[in-house]
């Protein structure tokens, strides 16, 4: 049920998501939609029906005008000096610094793509990057620029009271902010404060710039003090300023005798604060509770003056403490956030790894440091993003290293970072004496299921050579654990955590040609919508190989299943739901030149292309598995091997 009403209601998922901000479902390909906590099934498919009729009454109207009145061309060219060469537009990316325009707009079909960085998109894509801006704010935006009213919700008593609320704990934040500010720069209870930091080499200017604070050695100072400016007691509770006192009579200041650091979301709002003590006694940093506004698993410290820097270098460093920030971001490097103590999260991955970045992590050199590196990494690695680890050789962290050397040797780091594989190969060779046999398998064992789970086949076989150099073990050996390793996953019906194993991955990746047949073929589906059904009945969305062309062929897909016909509006606009990398290529696709005289006969070229290459590699898939399960003694390898028979008469068949 979830899985037809599917992608389209993505468009109106994003536009509740403001409103009902409870419960999230998601579909394989993004979220699609957002409810007021809907228990159980049957909860959820009326939900769903409520908003697809939602969707037909209002937004999907509301959507197609925006699109069909905007002009994709005047839009972009707010931001970029576009000129017309030959169908497109060109002009210098917004996403990249580069000096030859390699940016194009296509006006008939409504995309942009970048043949440098390889970003593209819609309308609301354009915007959305350019802004920084979530897709409802894209929405709004176009509707302001082009004035067509937005079709409002009458928004409850309930929402208004929070959206108030939530207004006034900001407030409260920025009032708190000032105070710890004037207290540090102003009052004679700051002077011990800004002895420290002048030891720490921080300046005054980087005190101003970053409103860094003194939280002054009495127990309801900030309280009484927003007390007299009339906030309520209630919001000094939720902002988490205020704790109540135990006598159950009044509250107390949560930061005492601290240096404060704000910390702010992307758009420059207060969310919480850090406080550190002056000497050695516990806990170093005190950090704001859980809020309403102030959520830990999404915190990066430094990222709103960041964010800028790291969309221009595609690159961030990640440091563990504020005083890594501060020094990396004063010394020149910008583009650095810190994670706030050890844990890593997924949610903190996915707002830097929208941004193209690339992650450099910089942890701290100690043990602590590592360990927390190799949890970070775990979290990130199957979120897709490019990974780099940065040691430091010489200090516990950033912030010491660069007092003791300079940037200048800190970029040098960064230059120097290891990818992810090399960094955990390294850990597993440095952990275990591999000079013994009981050596070698342990390393073996530790590095078996990161080899088997990436996806890139030639970084798989470039450290399989590599490790069978160091450990002096048989390439083939190693192999072969990599496939049992992988059979036995397979097998294992009860694995739970982790993502399965695309066997085919490890040998073959598709060919340039496979490649190209799928994107004519999405191209074609896309110029001409009444080939779907023809399409369909030939092909399985399974068969594609293409990661991201079957993610774009099941979306288009999904949205002709919704409703047995899709139209060039639905298609646009639903793109939001794809993945960023699957939305960057089918912008390109958009853009390809094409034009052809027969265009069923071409269909069915790409057709057979990509069936032959679907069926060559299950026929590979099942050879294999075979000469594994037959080592193993596992009798089922004579269904293996017949159904690999099987596939190679059809692959003869369809040669001829
Ligand atoms: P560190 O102990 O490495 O601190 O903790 P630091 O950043 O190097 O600080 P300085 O240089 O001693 O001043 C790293 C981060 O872990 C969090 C803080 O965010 C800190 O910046 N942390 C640490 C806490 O939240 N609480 C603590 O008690 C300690
Ligand atoms: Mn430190």
């Amino acid at each position: 049920m979830i899985k037809t009403v599917s992608i389209t209601l993505q468009v109106v998922a994003s536009f509740w998501q403001e409103y009902q901000p409870e419960c999230r479902i998601k579909s394989k390909l993004g979220t699609i939609c957002i409810f007021r906590k809907p228990k159980t099934q049957q909860e959820i498919c009326h939900c769903l029906d409520k908003v697809s009729y939602m969707k037909d009454a209002v937004f999907d109207d509301f959507i197609d005008r925006l699109r069909s009145e905007s002009d994709i061309v005047s839009i972009v060219s707010d931001y970029v000096s576009l000129k017309k060469k030959g169908k497109n537009f060109w002009g210098c990316c917004p996403f990249h610094s580069e000096k030859t325009p390699s940016f194009s707009v296509n006006p008939d079909k409504g995309f942009f793509y970048c043949f440098g960085c390889q970003t593209g998109g819609n309308v609301f894509n354009f915007l959305m990057r350019v802004e920084n801006i979530t897709f409802f704010e894209a929405v709004k935006l176009l509707a302001t620029k082009l004035n067509i009213p937005l079709p409002e919700r009458e928004k409850t008593p309930r929402e208004q009271a929070k959206e108030q609320e939530l207004a006034r704990i900001y407030q409260v934040n920025e009032l708190a902010r000032d105070f710890f500010h004037a207290c540090l720069t102003k009052t004679n209870y700051g002077i011990p404060a800004r002895e420290y930091l002048a030891n720490r080499g921080i300046s005054a200017e980087t005190i101003d710039f970053l409103k860094l604070g003194f939280a002054p050695p009495l127990w309801d100072k900030l309280s009484l003090t927003l007390s007299e400016r009339g906030i309520p007691l209630d919001i000094l509770l939720k902002s988490g300023l205020s704790a109540p006192r135990n006598s159950g009579d009044g509250v107390y200041d949560r930061f005492r005798n601290r240096i404060i650091f704000p910390i702010s979301d992307v758009r420059g709002r207060i969310i919480g604060f850090g406080g550190r003590v002056l000497d050695n006694s516990q806990p170093k940093y005190l950090n704001s509770p859980e809020t309403e506004v102030f959520n830990k698993r999404h915190v990066l410290y430094g990222f709103d003056n960041a964010y800028k820097h790291i969309r221009d270098l595609g690159q961030v460093v990640i440091v563990e403490g504020y005083m890594d920030v501060i020094t990396l971001y004063t010394q020149g490097v910008k583009n650095v956030v810190a994670s706030l103590g050890t844990a890593f999260t997924p949610e903190q991955a996915r707002n830097l790894i929208k941004l193209n970045a690339e992650l450099l992590f910089s942890y701290d050199s100690d043990a602590a440091g590592q360990n927390a590196t190799v949890r970070a990494l775990d979290t990130v690695r199957s979120l897709g993003g490019t990974i780099k680890v940065v040691t430091i050789p010489d200090g516990k962290d950033p912030d010491e290293f660069v007092r003791k050397h300079s940037s200048q040797s800190f970029q040098e780091l960064l230059k120097s970072a290891q990818p992810l594989l090399d960094y955990q190969l390294d850990q597993a060779l440095k952990s275990d004496d591999y000079s013994t046999v009981q050596g070698k398998i342990a390393v073996v064992g530790k590095l078996t299921p990161i080899l088997a789970e990436t996806d890139n086949a030639v970084a798989v076989n470039a450290h399989i050579t590599r490790l069978s150099q160091v450990l002096a073990v048989d390439e083939s050996a190693l192999r072969s654990e990599i496939r049992k390793y992988i059979v036995q996953f397979k097998k294992d019906k009860n694995v739970k955590s982790g993502k399965p194993i695309n066997i085919a991955l490890l040998y073959k990746q598709p060919t340039p040609a496979v490649i190209q047949a799928e994107r004519q073929l999405i191209r074609l589906m896309c110029d001409d919508l009444s080939l779907i059904p023809y399409i369909l009945a030939k092909l399985s969305p399974q068969e594609i190989q293409g990661t991201l062309q079957q993610e774009i062929i099941n979306f288009i897909v999904n949205a002709y299943n919704m409703e047995n016909q899709v139209t060039q509006a639905a298609i646009t606009a639903g793109v939001n739901s794809l993945s960023e990398k699957a939305n960057n290529e089918f912008s390109q696709i958009m853009l390809m030149e094409n034009q052809f005289d027969d265009v069923v006969q071409l269909v069915d070229d790409c057709i057979k292309t990509i069936r032959l290459a679907h069926l060559t590699t299950l026929y590979e898939q099942h050879r294999l598995m075979a000469d594994e399960l037959e080592r193993m003694g596992d009798s089922n390898f004579l269904q293996e091997l017949a159904e690999s028979q099987r596939i190679k008469h059809e692959i003869s068949k369809l040669h001829h």
